[in-house]
C-alpha cells in the first residue's frame, strides 16, 4: 500500500501529467482535490496525446477508481465533453466519481471572469478565463451551488434563479455587459445534472474505504506552489490551494495518510499570465527554450514566459509542501545550449543577499537573481534509461539542484512520453 501525493512546485505546467499517469498505473484510486479546467494535464501514449483538464489522469488506467473531491470546481458541461470525448476514444468513464459537495461553475461565472479581468486593465492577473475566482468567490461567500444541487433538479432551479437574478445585476450594471437569458441557462443546466448523476458520490468516504482496504492511492496536484492563494505570488494567483495540504482538505482525507509527497519542476521555469518572474528570459535563449519545449498553454494555447531556473522558488515549495521527493522533468529541452544558468539567491537593491522566497510581491520585484553558470550539453539524451548514462554536464547540473533544493531529485523527465522517465 502507498499513498502519494504529486505537487507541482513552480508556476504550473511543469508536466505533472505525464508523472501522475505514471504513478497512477501503480495506483488503485486517483484523486483530483482542487481548482477546476483552469488545469491541462498532457498524458502522452505512443502516438495519443491526451490533454485532460477536470478528469483525474488516472482515466487512462482502467482499473483506477477515479474520484474529484469537495475542494474541486466543476464546470458541468466542460466535464461532460471531457468524458464524451474520453468515451469517442474507448476510454470508459464509469470509474468516475465526483463529490456532491464540489462547487459548480456556472455562465456566469466564466462571464465575470472576463469582465473583471477587462475592469483590471493593465492590473489584470491573466486568468485562464474559465470562472475559476468567481466560482470560489461564491463558494467562500456561502452563495455557491454545489454538485447536489445541480442534480436535484428543484433545488437547482430555486438556487440557480437567485443566484443568476444577482450576477445579472452585477454584470449589467456594475460592468455594462450583457444580461443571461437565466431561463435557458437553467434549462441546459438542468439536463447537465441529469446526466452527471450517476458520477456522484461521497469521495471522502471512498477514499476512507480503499485506505482501510490497503489500496494504493494517488492524488494527483493541480496548479501549482506558486498559484497557490497564500504561498504564491499573490495577486497573480489561482483562487485555490495547490498545496499538499490543500489536497487534504479537498478531498476530505487526513494528512497522516501521506507516504511521499512528490514535487515536479522542470529542469528551467515557466510561467504564463501576468505576475513577476525574476530568471525570466527575454533571449533567443528563452525563445529557444519555448519552442524546443513546445511551451505553449494547454489549456489557452497563449506562449509560456520562459526562464532560469530558480532555486529560491522550488526550495519554498519544498518547505511548504514537505516535500519527500523531486522530479526534474523537461531536462532534454536544455539540449542544444552551450550554458545554463541555475538562479542561487537574489540580491536586494542595499546589496543584501537573500535565499529564501520574499513573501510577498513588493520585496520580490526589487529582487535580481543571483547566477550560477554550468556547462550545457549536446547529447540526445531522450533515451537514457538511468542516471548514469546521461552526459557528465547533465549529473552534475542535477546534482547541483538537488543540493540548492534541498530534496532528493528521484525522478527525471527525459521526453514527454510515460516511459522518457529515469527513476533513481
Ligand atoms: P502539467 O499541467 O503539469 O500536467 O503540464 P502540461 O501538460 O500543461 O505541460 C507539460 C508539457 O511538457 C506537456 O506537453 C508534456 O507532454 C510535456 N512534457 C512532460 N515531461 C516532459 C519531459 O520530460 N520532456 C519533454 N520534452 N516534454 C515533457
Ligand atoms: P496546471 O494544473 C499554469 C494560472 C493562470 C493565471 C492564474 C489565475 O495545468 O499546471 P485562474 O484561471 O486560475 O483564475 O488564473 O493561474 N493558472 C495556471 N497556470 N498551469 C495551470 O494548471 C494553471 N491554473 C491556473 O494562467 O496566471
Ligand atoms: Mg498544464
Amino acid at each position: 500500500m502507498a499513498v502519494n501525493i504529486v505537487i507541482g512546485t513552480q508556476w504550473g505546467d511543469e508536466g505533472k501529467g505525464k508523472v501522475i499517469d505514471v504513478y497512477a498505473g501503480r495506483a488503485d484510486v486517483v484523486v483530483r482535490s482542487q481548482g477546476g479546467n483552469n488545469a491541462g494535464h498532457t498524458v502522452v501514449l505512443g502516438e495519443e496525446t491526451y490533454k485532460l483538464n477536470l478528469i483525474p489522469s488516472g482515466i487512462l488506467h482502467k482499473n483506477a477508481l477515479c474520484l474529484i473531491g469537495a475542494g474541486v470546481v466543476i464546470n458541468p458541461k466542460t466535464i461532460l465533453k471531457e468524458i464524451d470525448e474520453l468515451e469517442k476514444r474507448g476510454i470508459t468513464c464509469d470509474n468516475l466519481r465526483i463529490d456532491p459537495r464540489a462547487h459548480v461553475v456556472m455562465p456566469w461565472h466564466v462571464e465575470l471572469d472576463g469582465l473583471s479581468e477587462k475592469f483590471r486593465g493593465e492590473m489584470d492577473i491573466g486568468t485562464t478565463r474559465r470562472g475559476i475566482g468567481p466560482c470560489y468567490t461564491d463558494k467562500y461567500e456561502r452563495s455557491g451551488i454545489r454538485i447536489y444541487d445541480l442534480i436535484h433538479t428543484e433545488l437547482f432551479e430555486r438556487k440557480a434563479k437567485q443566484s443568476g437574478k444577482l450576477k445579472n445585476k452585477i454584470i449589467t450594471a456594475v460592468y455594462e455587459g450583457q444580461a443571461l437569458d437565466l431561463n435557458s441557462v437553467i434549462e441546459e443546466y438542468k439536463s447537465y445534472g441529469i446526466r452527471l448523476s450517476k458520477y456522484v458520490g461521497d469521495v471522502s468516504v471512498l477514499i476512507h474505504k480503499a485506505y482501510l482496504e490497503g489500496k494504493n492511492i494517488m492524488f494527483e496536484g493541480a496548479q501549482a506552489t506558486l498559484l497557490d492563494i497564500d504561498f504564491g505570488t499573490y495577486p497573480y494567483v489561482t483562487s485555490s490551494h495547490p498545496l499538499s495540504a490543500g489536497v487534504f482538505v479537498g478531498a476530505g482525507a487526513g494528512p497522516k495518510m501521506a507516504d511521499d509527497i512528490i514535487g515536479v519542476a522542470k529542469a528551467y521555469t515557466t510561467r504564463v499570465g501576468k505576475g513577476p518572474f525574476p530568471t525570466e528570459l527575454f533571449t533567443d535563449i528563452g525563445d529557444y527554450i519555448r519552442v524546443k519545449g513546445g511551451e505553449y498553454g494547454t489549456t489557452t494555447g497563449r506562449a509560456r514566459r520562459i526562464g532560469w531556473f530558480d532555486s529560491l522558488i522550488v526550495r519554498h515549495s519544498v518547505r511548504v509542501n514537505g516535500l519527500t521527493k523531486l522530479c526534474i522533468n523537461k531536462l532534454d529541452t536544455l539540449c542544444g545550449l552551450k550554458q545554463l544558468m541555475i538562479c542561487t539567491a537574489y540580491k536586494k537593491p542595499d546589496g543584501t543577499i537573500i535565499d529564501d522566497f520574499p513573501p510577498v510581491l513588493e520585496e520580490l520585484a526589487d529582487c535580481e537573481p543571483v547566477y550560477e553558470t554550468h556547462e550545457g550539453f549536446d547529447e540526445n539524451i531522450c533515451q537514457c534509461k538511468s542516471f548514469e548514462q546521461l552526459p557528465a554536464s547533465c549529473k552534475r547540473y542535477i546534482d547541483r539542484l538537488e543540493s540548492l533544493c534541498d530534496c532528493k531529485i528521484a525522478i527525471i523527465g527525459v521526453g514527454p512520453e510515460r516511459t522518457q522517465i529515469i527513476e533513481r
